[in-house]
């Protein structure tokens, strides 16, 4: 039975919350692989609005059960609390239905001051982190530093915690000067969590090969983007973990026989919050436009969210590095309005053509792109629900798209709702 991916083509906030929620009508499981609770995936049902940031967007349908794999990161305060909020609106949160992974790791309450600290020391060189203490979190784990959530089931659990925090207090007085953490205080509140959290503690790998084995249908949902991956994304200025491909089966403990499905959120246009470059940046009153028609504020931090031109060039790159098969082009309502439309198809750097998107930013930083222009459109998109209901204009813009990728879109998003979705078939 099939395994399908929906990750982010782009820097993130694509709506992969939105496909997600709507292919997990169809799924038996839904599975987070990275990344922690820097994410936040928005799901509109009617009237009510759904901010996720560590539980699956599968979550809000009683027969799918939800996964932290061990690539994510769990900030147990965080989860609590969000299990918490979706409890109080009348969805089922109990551990039959939420499992996290036994090898994931756990955000500790110092990976946000040092992630803080070391944004503080960069200056204007900041990655504008979310602030959620990932990269710290990333940085143990790859310093074989971290705290695992099996460890939460252990009776010397408080006492790790503890000496855990005295360690990185040194790092906080001696290399930040920074006052000290109350290491008694955080043990003891780690210690609830964990007893909170433990009926949810699984081995996640072995629930997923179960669940394939029975020949159910299991989701995989990428947070973050493929230019946000620590490899391949515009590094520095990326996020701590794998959102591309090859993370959901080092994230998860699955073979590459559970995937068949490779689907890719893409937004009409570009948007990227943080520092980092952005080729096909408006920094013009169209580009305050669709941060307006779009509504384009981090659903984590609130923060307004750089807008520009598609680029072409970062999503031929996308579709390489992940395999993707089809397209889910979102938010293409926002574009209503404009008369012309430029997507960028190439980059142009010192008199020469650019096909690839480079490795190194100071050449990136060179590159001028290469646009082709599009006619734009007057019509509201928000009630479309096939093709033929799109302006001709729209459905040429749609086309140019999937010529220049080779790809098809196989959804076609106009509004937040489940219901605001053009389906069509790959
Ligand atoms: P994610 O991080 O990829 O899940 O995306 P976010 O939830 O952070 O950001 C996407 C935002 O756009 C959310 O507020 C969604 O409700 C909204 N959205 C998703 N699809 C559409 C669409 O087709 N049109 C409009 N106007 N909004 C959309
Ligand atoms: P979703 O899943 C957009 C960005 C941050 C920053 C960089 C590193 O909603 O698409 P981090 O806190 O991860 O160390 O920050 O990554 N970033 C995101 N941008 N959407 C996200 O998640 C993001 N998660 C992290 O803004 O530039
Ligand atoms: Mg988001």
């Amino acid at each position: 039975m099939p395994g399908t991916l929906v990750l982010g083509a782009q820097w993130g906030d694509e709506g992969k919350g939105k496909i997600t929620d709507l292919l997990a009508s169809q799924v038996d499981a839904v599975a987070r692989y990275q990344g922690g609770d820097n994410a936040g995936h928005t799901v509109v049902v009617g009237q009510e609005t759904f901010k996720l940031h560590l539980i699956p967007s599968g979550i809000l349908y009683p027969k799918v059960t939800c996964f932290l794999g061990n690539g994510v990161v769990i900030n147990p305060a965080r989860l609590l609390e969000e299990m918490a909020q979706l409890a109080a609106r009348g969805v089922d949160i109990s551990p039959s239905r939420l499992k996290i992974s036994d090898r994931a790791h756990l955000v500790m309450p110092y990976h946000p001051v040092l992630d803080k600290a070391s944004e503080a020391s960069l200056g204007r060189s900041a990655i504008g982190t979310t602030g959620r203490g990932i990269g710290p979190a990333y940085v143990d784990k790859a310093a074989r530093q971290g705290i695992r959530v099996h460890q939460m089931l252990r009776d010397d659990f408080a006492s790790r915690v503890r000496e855990a925090v005295e360690a990185k207090n040194k790092v906080l007085q001696g290399l930040y000067g920074l006052p000290p953490l109350d290491a008694g205080q955080i043990a003891d509140q780690y210690a609830g969590y964990a007893a909170q959290l433990r009926p949810h503690i699984a081995d996640v790998s072995r629930a997923l090969d179960d669940i394939y084995r029975h020949g159910r249908h299991i989701l995989y949902e990428g947070a973050q983007g493929t230019l946000l991956d620590v490899d391949h994304g515009t590094y520095p200025y990326v996020t701590s973990s794998s959102p591309t491909v090859g993370g959901v089966f080092t994230g998860l403990g699955i073979g590459p026989q559970h995937l068949d499905r490779v689907l890719a959120a893409a937004k009409a246009y570009q948007t990227r919050v943080g520092a980092g470059p952005f080729p096909t940046e408006l920094l013009d009153a169209i580009g305050d436009r669709m941060v307006e028609q779009g509504q384009e504020f981090g659903t984590t931090t609130g923060r307004r969210r750089r807008t520009g031109w598609l680029d072409m060039v970062t999503l031929r790159y996308s579709a390489r590095l992940n395999g993707i098969q089809e397209i889910a082009l979102t938010k293409l309502d926002v574009l209503s309005g404009l008369n012309m439309l430029k997507v960028c198809v190439a980059y142009r750097r010192r008199g020469e053509r650019l096909e690839d998107f480079p490795a190194d930013l100071e050449v990136l930083a060179e590159c001028e792109p290469v646009y082709v222009e599009s006619k734009g459109w007057e019509e509201d998109l928000s009630q479309a629900k096939e093709m033929s209901d799109l302006p001709p204009e729209a459905q040429d813009y749609v086309k140019l798209i999937e010529d220049s990728l080779g790809l098809p879109i196989t959804l076609v998003s106009v509004g937040p709702d489940r219901e605001q979705t053009i389906h069509r078939t790959a």
